[in-house]
């Protein structure tokens, strides 16, 4: 499993938490920043993610802005894309299982590192159930390709 992870500075802090986590259990990651607390745009560093993990380099994507919502909305712009904002574990596992999710997006200001690992985890390792739930991600992509130009 290969995961792409990226923050602004509201997210950076815990962005490195992750970043030891994952290490910790040996699953293999690229940080695609940033890479300091200096003030910038969470858009940046959601489409660089985004588009890693739309083009399939990457099975899962982990963003963390203040919010975790800038960047979360920022990333679900890019087709493909379902990234679900996760402040629980329940909907960690319940968006694999039923949303097919393929970014993590968590809120730095939110929850704790404890809680926020806890998420990681179990976002990882839930599975897609797939059958009606691959309907509804279908009509996903079918919004999508209506307002595509
Ligand atoms: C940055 O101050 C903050 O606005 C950003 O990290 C995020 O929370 C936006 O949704």
């Amino acid at each position: 499993m290969k995961i792409a992870i990226g923050s602004d500075h509201g997210g950076f802090k815990l962005k490195g938490e992750i970043a030891k986590h994952l290490t910790s259990k040996g699953i293999e990651f690229v940080d695609f920043g940033t890479f300091n607390e200096n003030s910038c745009d969470y858009p940046d560093f959601a489409l660089k993610v985004a588009e890693e993990v739309a083009m399939k380099n990457f099975e899962f994507g982990i963003l963390i802005c203040g919010t975790g919502i800038g960047i979360s909305i920022s990333a679900n712009k890019v087709p493909g894309v379902r990234a679900a904002l996760c402040s629980d574990t329940f909907s960690a596992h319940a968006t694999r299982e039923h949303n097919n999710a393929n970014i993590l997006a968590l809120g730095e200001r939110v929850v704790g590192t404890g809680l926020a690992l806890d998420i990681v985890d179990t976002f990882l390792n839930a599975k897609f159930e797939g059958e009606r739930h691959q309907r509804r991600i279908d009509k996903i992509s079918e919004i999508e390709k209506k307002y595509l130009k």
